[in-house]
């Protein structure tokens, strides 16, 4: 049996906060990591704050096992040094069974557990995962007299985890949303590439053969897209965010977009920033384009109460393409908020 509805949105512990019934409305179109035991890293936090939508101190893949209590420690010291103002702050802890997921959920929570807005879980595999630390941050939040609920972000990068994504994201209402990790993913299901993220030359769909002999064109195929689609429905379809994570090769910018990019018109809302240059391609992409947010706007204007049908640019418009256009406004109204002159390029 799943939890009854009544109880789905209880605190699961005496004194933890009541859980969100929606997650909070928030842009965040990059979740930009920082490798918090490096002092030089945590000096430029201050300065990263107004540039990014979410900053992450990651305690997991890429720091050092003799530096996983320095990264802890720094990432503590910055969540309580800075004042965050509309930016989120994130942190990725190790995974559930490494030895250090336990004292860096109880570390944060008693030190920091008012500043951090989400629990980024990496290596997630089913819903009892998400119970575990679900009903660990209740009793943490307890304890420490945590005031709102930290959220959960699960990594999806396991196959076992893709088989039980739709069981994950209805698996609390901590949810926050999903993260796609290419490089555990493509590892954990045998896949044979060595890139992070992106297309790989060999996969693909060669022309037909001609009579003539003619040279036959390789056309290359998006290795994540059905991951992606997957991963949306999942997320969508339980009022949670789904974000593309990482781009491993800082050299090629362009090819860090196009991923961004196909992540942002399949639904996600975002993706991680690993280098400070991934900051402004995120922000382009993840951004609407300003025509197709002028256009949504003249549908949503043409059509007041959201019904009936109307002809603009010769294009037919209808009920659908209402919702269509309005999840373009709302993002590009989010997006107004924060850039001024995406506001005004907008026409907001
Ligand atoms: C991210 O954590 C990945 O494994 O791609
Ligand atoms: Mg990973």
């Amino acid at each position: 049996m799943t939890k009854p509805a009544k109880k789905f949105f209880e605190p699961l512990a005496i004194g933890a906060p009541q859980p969100y019934r929606e997650i909070p409305v928030k842009l965040e179109r990059m979740i930009h990591f920082f490798p918090p035991h490096i002092e030089k890293m945590r000096a430029r936090v201050p300065d990263m704050i107004s540039q990014v939508d979410v900053i992450l101190g990651n305690l997991e893949d890429a720091i050092p096992a003799d530096m996983k209590e320095e990264a802890r420690a720094g990432f503590i010291e910055v969540a309580k040094n800075n004042n965050f103002g509309t930016t989120s702050l994130w942190t990725r802890v190790n995974c559930l069974n490494s030895p250090w997921f336990l004292d860096d959920v109880q570390q944060i929570v008693a030190e920091a557990g008012d500043k951090l807005d989400v629990l980024m879980l990496p290596k997630v595999e089913g819903p009892w995962d998400i119970h575990y630390v679900d009903q660990l941050l209740a009793q943490l939040e307890a304890k420490h007299g945590v005031k709102k609920p930290i959220m959960i972000h699960a990594i999806l990068e396991t196959a076992l985890g893709v088989e039980q994504v739709s069981e994950i994201a209805a698996a609390s209402p901590r949810m926050h949303g999903m993260s796609l990790g290419p490089a555990d993913l493509a590892a954990s299901r045998g896949m044979k590439t060595t890139r992070v993220g992106g297309g790989h030359p060999s996969y693909g769909v060669l022309s037909d053969a001609t009579e003539d002999g003619a040279v036959r064109t390789h056309y290359q195929q998006d290795l994540w897209h059905f991951t992606v689609a997957k991963m949306v429905d999942a997320c969508q379809s339980n009022g949670i965010k789904a974000f593309y994570g990482p781009f491993g090769d800082f050299s090629d910018d362009a090819a860090c977009e196009a991923q961004f990019r196909n992540a942002f018109l399949l639904g996600c809302v975002g993706a991680w920033s690993l280098h400070p240059k991934q900051i402004d391609i995120a922000k382009k992409v993840f951004s609407p384009d300003i025509d197709e947010a002028k256009f949504a706007l003249r549908i949503i204007e043409a059509m007041p109460d959201g019904t009936g049908a109307v002809m603009i640019d010769g294009k037919m418009q209808d009920d659908a393409t209402w919702k269509q256009a309005k999840v373009i406004v709302d993002l590009a109204k989010q997006v107004a908020e924060k850039d001024p002159e995406l506001a005004k390029a907008y026409g907001l």
